[in-house]
């Protein structure tokens, strides 16, 4: 079997000194793939996320970006490698400008940010209309646009989202999976947690369901949307 583009390898490992909350969890995606991350509440999802992106000391495992093991670099150095990642809470600053904060999404780069951020704008053109307003302004699914788009400033080849559409209408759920197939549809991967279980399954190549920081059931989105035990236990029925 072909090594994945981006992978978590059996990940073990909690906050701190605590007990931990992984437990062998493994999560990949490949190349300009689409995979989501569902299951309850506490189950580990967005730890798992942190694991990835080095917020986690782990006691088990590896993390691997096109072949290399990055398991021991810090998250800015993971950006550095063409990670990004939208946390689940505070992903945005609220008292910056839509623009200043998608200024600060390219931290890393020293070279013209223009071009970049004209593809931003051009993914989410709301957000040029808004570019001189504060983000705090905006509304929910703004904010998250604003998220997203500040994570693609440094250009990134793996794209990780934390509930990208928490809080949003369905409407708006729907336009921001649109956006994020067509950033997958770019060549970036995308790793995605989902509390809107059903349509991001929909639109993933993989999904995984994590149960107790645990992997319960790994297939493509559409396997586990059709598997009876997936669907009474963890979609409604
Ligand atoms: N910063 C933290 N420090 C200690 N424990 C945490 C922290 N964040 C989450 N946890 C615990 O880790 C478990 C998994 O949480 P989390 O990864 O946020 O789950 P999910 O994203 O699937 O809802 C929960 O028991 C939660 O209380
Ligand atoms: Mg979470």
């Amino acid at each position: 079997m072909s090594e994945p583009f981006l992978i978590g390898e059996n990940m073990t490992g909690g906050y701190g000194t605590g007990a931990d909350i992984l437990h062998g969890c493994t999560l990949a995606v490949e190349k300009g793939e689409i995979a989501v991350i569902v299951g309850p509440n506490g189950a580990g999802k967005s730890t798992a996320m942190k694991a990835v992106f080095g917020m986690l000391n782990l006691r088990t495992g590896a993390v691997r970006l096109d072949g290399e093991d990055i398991t021991g670099l810090t998250p800015q150095a993971r950006v550095g490698k063409g990670m990004g990642f939208v946390p689940q809470t505070s992903n945005i600053f609220t008292s910056l400008t839509v623009e200043e904060n998608l200024e600060m999404g390219a931290f890393i780069r020293r070279d013209d940010i223009a071009e970049t951020m004209a593809q931003v704008y051009e993914l989410f053109p709301i957000l040029k209309d808004k570019r001189s307003q504060p983000a705090g302004e905006l509304s929910g699914g703004q904010r998250q646009q604003v998220a997203v788009g500040r994570a693609l400033m440094t250009q990134p080849q793996v794209l990780m989202l934390d509930e990208p559409t928490a809080g949003v209408s369905p409407i708006v759920m729907d336009e921001l999976f649109d956006r994020i197939i067509e950033v997958a549809r770019t060549g970036i991967s995308i790793l995605m947690v989902e509390q809107n279980a059903r349509q991001a399954l929909e639109i993933a190549d993989k999904g995984y369901v994590l149960v107790q920081g645990r992997n319960g059931f790994t297939d493509t989105g559409k396997a586990l949307l059709a598997n009876p035990e997936v669907r009474k236990s963890f979609l409604g029925g």
